[in-house]
């Protein structure tokens, strides 16, 4: 009988575009306000590339730092998995022009979509091919230029998400450490809550579409909060329950970073106190699947994880879609 092997994270890294755009930046071009978005989202302010920047550009950067912080080679990479909903082009994947980009010359690329809880897909399908033994190292990114497809006359979406990318490596690692669970799901017959119309094969790019502006995101954002408060709660707990752990097990949350009244219904439905739930929503909004592995990334780098800390990852997004997992903590790199 074939041997499943351990699998976890074995490096992290992210990257954010430099320019910050402020509550009051946002005040100027659509009737809205700083009071309104804190209060109403918890966000303060977000990153927006510059024109020359697409969504490849930043994951390539968070992809590097990923390597550095394993200790890996591009070489030792054998699979690439990009979630995205921006990618730089129709095709070819974002997955392969990253590939290029790092020299990663022995992996497999392709791009994943479930909107925001994509990183948390990647992160799934990863642990499967590892845990069979199909791939070694496997890349998944998490990567958006949110602010691409948004439309700064609506202010029910523009003040909400922002760009980022966000890295991780998943490798085989020793027994008593890694993922325990991962637990994805998704319900086609809400799709329409949020969605950017046209480009695509139902309605392809025309004069037309772009005078309608449906190349732009259309949310309905409170079917969508209604979704996330009752999604975050579930789907942590299914992990949980795959893996044989409570909620009460608990030891550090990772959201994904929607809003923060989306995030206090989380804690409050799972019990655990607020220091123990990451948070970087008022920096960078919602960066669709690039906030939780971004999340991760800073959660790690500032040292908040502790070794033997069980960590729970949640998500939900367009599709709709959702996502979590269940990781038992260890310092990461391989040395
Ligand atoms: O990653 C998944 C992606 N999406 C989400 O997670 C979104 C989930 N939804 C939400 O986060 C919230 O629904 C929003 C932040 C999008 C909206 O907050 P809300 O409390 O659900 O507001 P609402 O849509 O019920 O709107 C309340 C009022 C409306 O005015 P009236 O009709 O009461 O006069 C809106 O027109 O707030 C108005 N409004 C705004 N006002 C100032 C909506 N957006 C804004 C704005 N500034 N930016």
């Amino acid at each position: 009988m074939i041997k499943l092997r351990n699998v976890g994270i074995i490096g992290t890294g992210s990257c954010l575009p430099d320019k910050i755009v402020t509550n009051s930046d946002l005040e100027k071009i659509v009737d809205t306000t700083d009071e309104w978005i804190k209060t109403r989202t918890g966000i303060s302010e977000r990153r927006m590339t510059d024109e020359n920047t697409a969504t490849s550009d930043l994951a390539t950067v968070a992809a590097m730092r990923a390597l550095e912080s394993a200790n890996l080679s591009p070489e030792e990479i054998d699979l690439i998995i990009v979630s995205t909903v921006t990618p730089d082009v129709m095709f070819p994947s974002t997955a392969c022009i990253v590939q290029k980009n790092i020299g990663a010359i022995n992996a497999a690329a392709f791009d994943l979509e479930a909107a925001c809880a994509g990183f948390l897909y990647g992160l799934s399908v990863a642990e499967g091919l590892v845990r069979a033994g199909s791939f070694n190292n496997i890349l998944v990114i998490g990567a958006e230029t949110l602010t691409k497809i948004l439309d700064f006359t609506d202010r029910n979406t523009c003040v909400i998400f922002g760009d980022g990318a966000g890295a991780a490596i998943v490798s085989e690692v020793p027994e008593g450490y890694g993922i325990m669970s991962t637990y994805i799901g998704a319900d086609g017959r809400d799709g329409h809550l949020l969605t950017v119309p046209a480009g695509g094969s139902r309605i392809p790019s025309s004069v037309e579409s772009v005078q309608n502006r449906l190349h732009y995101v259309k949310m309905d954002g409170k079917e969508v909060f209604k979704f996330a408060v009752k999604i975050m709660g579930d789907a942590a707990e299914k992990a949980l329950d795959k893996c044989g752990l409570t909620k009460e097990d608990i030891d550090y949350l990772i959201p994904h970073q929607a809003n923060i009244r989306i995030i206090e219904a989380s804690v409050k439905r799972l019990k655990i106190s607020h220091d123990k739930v990451f948070r970087n929503l008022d920096k960078y909004g919602n960066m669709s699947s690039a906030s939780v592995a971004i999340a991760i990334d800073e959660a790690s780098r500032e040292g908040l994880l502790k070794d033997g800390d069980i960590v729970v990852l949640v998500g939900f997004g367009g599709g709709l879609t959702w996502g979590s997992a269940v990781l038992k903590w260890k310092s990461i790199g391989r040395n």
